[in-house]
Formats: structure tokens, C-alpha cells, sequence
């Protein structure tokens, strides 16, 4: 695609905005007693990479558990996708676990990632339009926490949403199922939508996945500083915090921090911190939930659910939903 003057500037416009967002999140954030910034801005194309690299790590079960039941089920998950449909996936970094759905759904029209990492969005676009020439690959920038437009062209098609991942986990429960709600409505009545919801397990299992011995997810966290130091004139010593991740049973949630090692103090964008040794930075969350207490919350927010798999052992689960809020004034795309 040809970056015009008008798509340059219009560009420019858009990651002018979303920094002063990040800005405003970030000083808000850590202005709070417990310090804390929202999971999203934890990727950057830096971050994209990283989390690409922790799919990878023997410990990550999430991604290899996932596969395996995506791959069982390809052909399943293909016959909700019918001829000249559009595939709608939110938040889908690499597409590596979307390519084991589009090899089997050989009859969809178009495919419609959507993520809030722009340029790392971009570069998967071309490389899947490469791979996938009759496909109609629409890339969409945006959080999808917010109203978002999708395609145009997807008036007329039937939508399938698709969320693995387990990036459901990140949002508290009444805004995933917020979340839900809000998709029911872009999608459309009638819609399905697949998602991988990960299961409430072995403690050790859950810490071992988000603290690697190679210290990948680390490096993950600490970005989200290096980040800041880049867009924001920061001036973090990363070196003076480091990566804390722990299962909290009570709610049913891996909690990752960032912890200062020492009383300290912070500039970012004009504003100045500061920390206590032993101060934390609360910086994402990843719910687990039962196979019945996600379907619990899909039915509270508007979906049927329909199909469940997993693992032998029980560690992950990819839901069928099936979208039954009144939709019918909203016949059209909508602005989640
Ligand atoms: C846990 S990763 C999952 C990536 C991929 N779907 C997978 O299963 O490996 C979360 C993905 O969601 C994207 N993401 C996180 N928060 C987002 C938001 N608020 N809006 C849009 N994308 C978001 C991230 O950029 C990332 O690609």
C-alpha cells in the first residue's frame, strides 16, 4: 500500500493521539496509591516481539496447549466460517494460531486482525497477504476497549469473531464480559465467536508460565519502562526494578508487578515519582477462570455457549459462542 502524504499525516495525527493517551494513563497510573498502567500499553512492537518469544519458552503452556486443541478441532472451527465470510480477530499479534484455522476455512473472503500494536500489526498484514493471496487481509489499529470502526466492506458478510489467546484473562470480569457484549454488538446477531479461555490449574504450573527461567517475560514487563522512557522522556533506571508475577487464589489471577529495588525517583513527561524501595507497579493481570464459570459469565453477557474443548489435562479451553442479544436495530458493522 502506498503511504500517500494525506495517509502520512493522518498517521501521524493517529500515533499523536495515542501517545498523549499513553501519557495521560501513565501519569494517572502512577499517580494512584498502588501504582499501577494498563496491560495494553505492554505492547509496543518491542513488546510484540518479546511476547512472541515467551510463546516459545518451554514454560509457556498457554500457546502449546492452545495449538494442540486448535489444530484437534481446525476442521470443527472451519465449518462455522462459511463461504464468503470474514473472520474477525481481536488482538492477534503474530496470527500464528489464526493460520491453523485459515488452513482449513479455504472458503473465507476476508480476514480482519485487530490490535492496538500498529506497526507490528502492519508487518503481519503483508506477510499474510502474501501467504493467503485470495484472502482479503483488513488490517484494523485500534483498542479495542473503545468504539472502533471495522471494514466497510464486511457489511454484507457474516462475522466470526475469534479471541485466543486467553486475552479475554487481562480484563477484569465485568469488563470482559463488557467486552463481550460490546463484540456481540459489532458482530452481529446470530454471530459466533471462538474463544481460548486458560483454566484455573496447579499453582506451580501458573508460576512457572510467567516466570522463566530465561527470564523472557522479564524482559517482557520491563519494556513497558523502556517504552516509557522512549515516547514519553522518561527516565526509569531499568535496572532498579525488576519483574514480580504470583497466582493470587482469592481472585483467581496471575498478578505481574514491577518492584523498585530501592527508594527512588522518577521523571516522565514533565511529571516527577516517587517510589519506596519495595514500591510496586501493578502492570497486568491474567484471570483463570472454570469451563463453567466462563460460560457463566459469556451467557451474562449475551452469548449461548455451544461447543467447549480442552486438554487431557485440563488446561485450557476454546469456547463456541453463539451471539443471541437483540441486535436486530444494529444490522451493520458497529463501533465497538
Ligand atoms: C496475550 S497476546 C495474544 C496474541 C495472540 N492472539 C496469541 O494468542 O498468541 C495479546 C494481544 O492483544 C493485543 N492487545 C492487548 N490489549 C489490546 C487492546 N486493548 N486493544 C487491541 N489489542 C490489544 C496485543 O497487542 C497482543 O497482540
Amino acid at each position: 500500500m502506498t503511504a500517500t502524504p494525506a495517509r502520512k499525516a493522518r498517521h501521524a495525527e493517529t500515533v499523536g493521539e495515542a501517545t498523549v493517551e499513553f501519557a495521560a494513563d501513565v501519569v494517572a497510573g502512577l499517580k494512584a496509591r498502588q501504582k499501577r498502567i494498563p496491560s495494553k500499553y505492554l505492547y509496543d512492537t518491542a513488546g510484540s516481539l518479546l511476547f512472541e518469544e515467551i510463546t516459545q519458552l518451554p514454560e509457556y503452556y498457554p500457546t502449546r496447549v492452545e495449538r494442540g486443541i486448535l489444530t484437534e478441532n481446525a476442521e470443527a472451527i472451519a465449518s462455522l466460517l462459511p463461504a464468503g465470510s470474514a473472520l474477525v480477530e481481536f488482538g492477534n499479534g503474530s496470527s500464528a494460531k489464526t493460520r491453523i484455522v485459515l488452513g482449513a476455512a479455504t472458503e473465507l473472503s476476508a480476514y480482519v486482525p485487530v490490535d492496538i500494536a500498529a506497526e507490528f500489526l502492519e508487518e503481519q498484514a503483508e506477510t499474510l497477504r502474501d501467504e493467503y493471496p485470495s484472502l482479503d487481509v483488513l488490517p484494523v489499529a485500534a483498542d479495542f476497549t473503545r468504539a472502533f470502526d471495522l471494514p466497510a466492506s464486511l457489511r454484507t458478510m457474516q462475522r466470526i469473531g475469534f479471541f485466543p489467546g486467553s486475552t479475554i484473562g487481562n480484563f477484569d470480569p465485568p469488563d470482559a464480559a463488557g467486552f463481550l457484549r460490546h463484540a456481540g454488538q459489532s458482530l452481529g446477531r446470530g454471530a459466533v465467536m471462538v474463544v481460548g479461555v486458560d483454566l484455573i490449574k496447579n499453582e506451580a504450573v501458573l508460576h512457572a508460565a510467567y516466570n522463566d527461567a530465561a527470564d523472557v517475560t522479564a524482559r517482557f514487563n520491563l519494556n513497558l519502562l523502556a517504552r516509557i522512557n522512549r515516547e514519553l522522556d522518561g527516565d526509569f533506571d531499568l535496572d532498579s526494578f525488576e519483574h514480580r508475577a504470583f497466582f493470587d487464589r482469592s481472585n483467581s489471577r496471575i498478578e505481574m508487578h514491577l518492584v523498585s529495588r530501592a527508594a527512588q525517583h522518577v521523571s516522565i513527561d514533565g511529571h516527577s515519582f516517587d517510589f519506596a524501595e519495595g514500591e510496586t507497579i501493578h502492570t497486568e493481570n491474567s484471570y483463570k477462570y472454570t469451563v463453567e464459570s466462563f460460560r457463566a459469565l459469556a451467557r451474562e453477557a449475551g452469548w449461548r455457549p455451544m461447543t467447549v474443548w480442552t486438554d487431557s489435562d485440563g488446561w485450557f479451553s476454546i469456547h463456541v459462542l453463539a451471539n443471541e442479544a437483540d441486535t436486530a436495530n444494529q444490522p451493520g458493522p458497529r463501533r465497538l
